[in-house]
């Protein structure tokens, strides 16, 4: 995934129906959330593109990489380039389910318990090291993601729209962490990885820091919002325009169907993830400025969304294959269409 070029604007008021703004217009607004969160991260071109396909298909993302890649930094410079809410939670050891999703407290002056919304009652929400936290709190996380609601006492409490949930973790083979549930992956969108930077990168992050960027004052570094939820809607709505023909539909779900016969799978990718695929492509064809999807889009958008949802066999992984791999192959064998 390469940024999209930047669309051009057309003329004229695109304000004048007064029914929010105008696709071009939600376009270039989510083109120049780029921009800002470039202001702060240096590269990690993909992960921003994928954070972009995650908020325009309602969808979620997980970002997996080292400490001090900039996960945590690059989710607060997008949630400062929103006008959303935006709410982080650190997940730590001792963290309850309630401490994410609320819990009901006595409330003296109405002398009864009422639900306290906990920080999940946002926009965007940076669920911070999730694998750090115990089994019981990943799920309360995760149901809420799904069902986007949270259910206390019987009482279903919906979760606010936009509802986009950006979590972070260093790669499973950590110490002192607990793998999200292999079933539960599903549940993101995309799982983004975000790799260590290229030289040239690096020696910028660090140029920027002589020059006395704080990672801690975004405001100070300049990154300001540009693009609130009526920009966001009105992308959402003209992605779901955006046209998939059924010669794409067949190459996607042929993809999905290699997968399933791939020699190194034991689980390749379910009906859900080829419906995600189509999804996450169809974003990505509208933020390169296209209203038809390619098999360039696909493949682009294939790795991040399906390589979480297949799972390989014990001796493929003693073999040292790794499913981005295993995708790799499916992308080169199955036919494309034209
Ligand atoms: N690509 C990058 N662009 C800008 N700063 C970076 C980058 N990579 C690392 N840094 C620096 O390293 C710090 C650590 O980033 P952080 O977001 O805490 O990493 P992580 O959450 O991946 O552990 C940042 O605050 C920043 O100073
Ligand atoms: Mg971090």
């Amino acid at each position: 995934m390469t940024p999209p070029p930047t669309p051009t604007d057309p003329p004229g008021d695109p304000h004048a129906t007064g029914e929010g703004p105008a696709p071009d217009d939600a376009r270039a607004a989510l083109q120049s959330v780029r921009t800002e969160v470039a202001r702060a991260v240096v590269g990690q071109d993909q992960a921003v593109s994928g954070l972009l396909v995650a908020l325009l298909t309602g969808g979620h993302v997980l970002l997996e990489g080292v400490p001090g890649t900039a996960k945590t930094l690059l989710v607060r410079a997008l949630a400062r380039a929103l006008s959303v809410r935006t709410a982080r939670v650190q997940f730590t050891p001792d963290l309850m389910p309630g401490d994410v999703t609320g819990s009901m407290v006595y409330d003296s002056g109405r002398e009864d318990f009422t639900f306290r919304p906990g920080p999940v009652f946002t926009n965007l929400l940076l669920a911070d090291e999730v694998n750090r936290t115990p089994p019981k709190t990943q799920s309360a996380l995760l149901e809420a993601m799904e069902e986007r609601q949270v259910t206390v006492d019987g009482t279903a409490h919906p979760l606010p729209t936009p509802f986009l949930v950006a979590a972070t973790q260093n790669p499973v083979e950590y110490e002192g962490t607990y793998p999200l549930p292999e079933a539960q992956l599903d549940r993101f969108l995309l799982k983004l990885t975000v790799p260590l930077p290229p030289r040239e990168d690096e020696v910028e992050v660090l140029t920027r820091h002589a020059a006395g960027f704080d990672p801690r004052d975004l405001a100070a570094a300049g990154v300001r919002p540009v693009a609130g939820a009526e920009d966001l809607a009105a992308a959402a709505a003209a992605v779901r325009g955006v046209q998939v023909s059924p010669e794409i539909v067949g190459y996607v779900v042929d993809l999905a169907r290699a997968t399933r016969t791939a020699p190194s799978l034991q689980l390749g990718v379910s009906p859900r993830g080829a419906t995600a695929l189509m999804a996450s492509a169809r974003a990505w064809a509208w933020l390169s400025g296209r209203e038809f999807v390619t098999p360039d889009d696909v493949k682009a958008l294939a790795p991040p969304t399906l390589a979480h949802r297949v799972a390989l066999r014990p001796e493929a992984e003693l073999e040292g294959v790794d499913a981005d791999a295993v995708l790799r192959t499916v992308l080169s064998s199955v036919p494309v269409p034209r």
